[in-house]
Formats: structure tokens, sequence, C-alpha cells
């Protein structure tokens, strides 16, 4: 049997929609994941990547289908405890606490995966523990540990990106849904994010929005392209490549 039929599938996702109001975002998309699998997600802008991912992570409802992880229906489930279930998600546009500091927002997001007590009832971020002990796993996994007690806002841009990518890790997720990590990114920050999301491949499922075709093609193992809220395309990276579906889609965007 072919190895990669036989990889089990940690996400399963049936005729899953979404429309908001006339705008049918996300249109019955069937979708498999599997596991240890570094798949990526292209397609134009508004094509309905991000709210595929807001539906598999809880943060919006279905209008319709069904999502299951490990073979368990999700698909009303809240994005707690989605969080809690295993997948994490980082967000398109940075999505941290400017004033505290890197250890403490990674530190909040490895808090509150672990316990249901009010997030509001923490005072001070402990700096032992086992959510500590997170905590500085997932800043050290992307390089930010020298960068702990900075004030989150006045990081660089591609730091915030890599503190956003942390705060995912600090949950301890099994899959990862990155939305756009390398989003403005610098050529010398690029390359950073290029080797961190290889080396996280090693080690997660991940799934991945991105737009930088050079990213997408030189790390993917598996590519589907949304166009129009749909899935025209999937395949490996040469494939896609090829497709004349996919190439119509693109073109049709620039003209
Ligand atoms: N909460 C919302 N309410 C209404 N319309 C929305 C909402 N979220 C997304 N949309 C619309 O749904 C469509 C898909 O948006 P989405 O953000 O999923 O696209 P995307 O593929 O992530 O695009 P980009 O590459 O620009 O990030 C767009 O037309 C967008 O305007
Ligand atoms: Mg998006």
């Amino acid at each position: 049997m072919n190895a990669e039929k036989a990889a089990p599938i940690l996400i399963r996702i049936e005729g899953l929609t979404k429309r908001f109001g006339a705008l049918t975002a996300v249109d019955r998309v069937d979708f498999s994941l599997a596991r240890g699998r570094l798949h990526s997600i292209i397609g134009p802008n508004g094509a309905g990547k991000t709210t595929f991912f807001n539906l598999i992570s809880g943060e919006l409802p279905p209008t319709a289908g069904r999502i299951f992880f490990q073979d368990r229906d999700i698909t009303r489930l809240q994005a707690s405890q989605i969080a809690h279930l295993g997948i994490g998600r980082s967000f398109q546009r940075t999505n941290i606490f400017p004033n505290l500091s890197v250890y403490d927002n990674a530190w909040a997001a490895a808090y509150a995966v672990r316990t249901r007590h009010p997030f509001h009832l923490m005072k001070e971020a402990p700096r032992s523990g086992e959510v500590a002990d997170a905590t500085w796993a997932a800043l050290e996994e992307v390089g930010l540990q020298e960068r702990a007690h900075h004030p989150a806002g006045e990081l660089p841009h591609g730091e915030q990106r890599l503190l956003e990518v942390a705060i995912t890790l600090a949950a301890g997720p099994t899959v990862l849904l990155l939305d756009e990590p390398s989003s403005g990114l610098s050529s010398g920050e690029l390359r950073s994010m290029i080797e961190l999301l290889q080396h996280l491949g090693q080690r997660y499922t991940i799934l991945l929005i991105e737009h930088n075709m050079t990213v997408v093609m030189s790390i993917s193992e598996r590519i589907s392209v949304f166009h129009f809220g749909t899935i025209i395309a999937e395949g490996k990276p040469e494939e896609v490549r090829t497709n004349e579906d996919v190439k119509r889609a693109y073109l049709g965007r620039r003209a």
C-alpha cells in the first residue's frame, strides 16, 4: 500500500459551509489532514482560507457540514474546548497583548489551556511549574527565550510573528493551524520562519495558510487551493504548480 494513503487522518471535514448573508465564504468543502503532514492552503485574497480556519478552531460556527478531530465530532464545540483537545491556531493579524511581556503572553496561553480557573484571577505569571515549563519550551522552540522579559509590543514585527507561533505552541497542541505566519516579514526574517516551519513540521501536524509561493512550494508535503470558498485543486507541490485551474484562479485575480 502507498505510505501516503496509510497515514491516519487527524482532521476530517465533510461538506463544510459558511455563509455570511448572501456571501458563501466556505462552500461544501471536503478535506482531510493526515497526521504528521505539513499541508498548506493557498488561494487568492478572499478565497475563504481564514474562514476555514475559524470554523475548524471554533471561532465561528459553520452554516452546514461536519468537522472531526481524531474521529470525534467537534463541529459545535467552543473554541476553548477545541484548543483543549489539541488544535492550536495562530492568527493572520498578530494577536498578542502588547503591554505584557513576551513570557506573559506565552504563559497566558499555556495557562488558559491547562486550567478552568477564570483567567482574570492571574496576578503574576509564576516562573516555575508545569505551565512555566510549557512557556519556556515554546519560547525556546521559536528562539525568543532571550526576549522573555521584553514588552511584546516593542518587539520588531518578525519577532511578534514568532511570538504568535510561540503562543500557539504554549498550549501544547497536536495540530497547528498557522494563518500566514510569514506575512510582512523581511527576507532575513522569512528565512528564519521557513527554518522554524520545517523544524516544527518534524514534530507537529501542520495546516499552513501561506501566500509566499517560494515558501509554499519548498516546505509543503501537500497543498490545497481555495478559490471562491471551494477547493479547486489538491496534491503535491509539483501537481498544484502545473494545474491549469490553479493558474487560471491566480491569473483571473490579476486581470
Ligand atoms: N465575519 C465576517 N463577516 C462577513 N464576511 C466575512 C467575515 N469573515 C470573512 N468574510 C468574507 O468572507 C470571504 C472570505 O474571507 P477570508 O478572510 O476567509 O479570506 P482569505 O482567503 O483568508 O483571504 P486573505 O488571503 O485576504 O486573508 C471574504 O469575502 C470576506 O470578506
Ligand atoms: Mg486570510
